[in-house]
């Protein structure tokens, strides 16, 4: 029981808004907190006119016991008949080799997620200074390391009112003796000096994953997105978003949160690129929960990505979005989630249903393919159901077909596993742990599996 209180307070500190909250709000705080409200509720209504949309389904509730609450019974959850097939083109033809994939399928099925899902990244995004701002030799990993401190400046000439900043730390092992892999994460914010209280006695102890990485000779990196893309609606005219739109509000096809995310993550590559530090060919990426959102469309958008390892992103994430389990495309859809996605993205929670949209998640991972995916959930019994470890499982069996096409291993079954059962034959990986909702005791895993592809030099 106290193991369970002590994960429900991990998960708890990180809030829904994906900052860290302690204790009550300040009269300062809520007053902020209405603003942003009713920004984004002008935001969401603009977009529903552009759509012609009056309104739209509501999404079940996130909260087990609420008379709304959203399905757990499996036998409810595949309404749906078929999925798009990832190997079809839109003319009917069945995709028999890789040159169709690459030349033909992927940009359709591109081409799709950008128009209604995640949006069209702008052409005229401006140019990222990278700067230095402090090398410490740091040892608060338990392992010597050289940290760096970086801020990307982006060119706001075209539109000062918009100063937008990457917030971007990078730690390498003090003995590396040439160039290392690098794992970064998207990581909420903290406040300076926070730390997670320490586990119950007789939670099994395992080192930090930074430390982890370091211990193997790898680097890790931090990236920290809501430095560049606020995480809500009001945002949007502002960050790197708003900079591009010159502070107007989006189109329905614009990029959303997740996308403007994704694309701070390719900056920090251009930057390791130029680290004598970093061997940039074999760069990860990890992240949770919005955040493995953001992580599996990295990878699918930003081909440099060696691997990838996907945290409990449920619905927007590796979640097949037409299964009726955990959260629904009517959640994310809603004033409080849309600005991760394109405009357009609203449209299936009314009038259209998910079932009209053209792709599905397991398309977003066969994006991403042939590179190694490791698809990450806790157990439902402490992280709940909402994020739907099963429909994330299914988005990594049915982009099988695109990676064997590929010369690649799929998962190996489509029989959904016991927890703590590690599916890690093929270049789609999956396991659930016995956690609640965090990445932490997938690492290890993660990390073994891993090395068959990344390799210290
Ligand atoms: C909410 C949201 C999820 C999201 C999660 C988070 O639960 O509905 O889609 O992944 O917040 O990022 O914390």
């Amino acid at each position: 029981m106290k193991k369970i209180l002590w994960l429900l307070f991990v998960c708890l500190v990180i809030s829904s808004n994906g900052r860290a909250q302690f204790g009550k709000m300040s009269t300062a705080d809520s007053l902020h907190w209405d603003s942003i409200r009713r920004l984004t509720d002008q935001d969401y209504k603009k977009m529903l006119d552009l759509l012609h949309i009056d309104s739209t389904r509501p999404g079940p509730s996130g909260n087990p016991q609420a008379p709304n609450a959203a399905n757990t019974d499996e036998s409810k959850a595949s309404d749906y008949k078929t999925l798009p097939d990832p190997l079809i083109l839109k003319n009917g033809t069945q995709v028999t080799s890789k040159k169709m994939w690459w030349d033909q399928r992927r940009p359709e099925i591109v081409e799709d997620f950008d128009r209604e899902i995640y949006g069209r990244v702008p052409d005229n995004i401006p140019k990222v200074t990278w700067e230095v701002v402090s090398i410490t030799n740091d040892t608060s990993n338990h392992v010597a390391a050289i940290t760096k401190k970086l801020i990307g400046h982006v060119d706001n000439s075209s539109w000062p009112s918009i100063s937008v900043n990457i917030d971007l730390t990078l730690s390498t092992p003090a003995n590396a003796k040439g160039p290392v892999p690098v794992i970064m994460e998207f990581s909420f914010v903290f406040p300076p000096g926070f730390k997670f209280p320490p586990p119950p006695p007789g939670t099994p102890i395992q080192p930090g994953w930074q430390q982890q990485l370091l211990e193997k000779g790898w680097g890790y990196a931090i990236i920290i997105p809501a430095s560049y893309q606020t995480d809500n609606g009001a945002g949007l005219t502002q960050g790197v978003i708003g900079l591009c739109n010159k502070g107007a509000s989006r189109k329905p096809d614009d990029w959303g949160t997740l996308r403007a995310w994704a694309w701070g993550a390719s900056r920090a590559i251009d930057y390791f690129e130029t680290d004598k530090s970093v061997d940039a060919k074999q760069i990860g990426i990890e992240g949770l929960s919005r955040y493995g959102k953001a992580t599996v469309v990295t990878m699918a958008y930003e081909p440099r990505l060696a691997i990838a390892f996907v945290g409990s992103s449920g619905a927007g994430g590796t979640k097949i979005l037409r299964r009726v389990f955990g959260e629904q495309v009517e959640n994310l859809a809603s004033s409080g989630e849309y600005h991760w996605f394109a405009g357009n993205f609203i449209k299936y929670a009314g009038p259209l249903k998910p079932t009209d949209m053209p792709v599905d998640a397991h398309e977003l991972i066969a994006l991403c393919a042939p590179r190694p995916v490791f698809i990450s959930s806790g157990s439902p019994k402490v992280e709940g159901q909402w994020v739907d470890a099963k429909g994330m499982f299914l988005g990594g069996v049915y982009a099988g077909p695109v990676y064997k096409l590929l010369g690649k291993k799929d998962l190996g079954q489509t029989e959904f596993p016991p927890i703590e059962t590690p599916l890690t034959d093929g270049e789609i990986a999956f396991r659930q742990h016995s956690g609640g909702h965090t990445t932490g005791p997938n690492w290890p895993t993660f990390l073994s599996w891993a090395d068959r592809y990344i390799k210290t030099k």
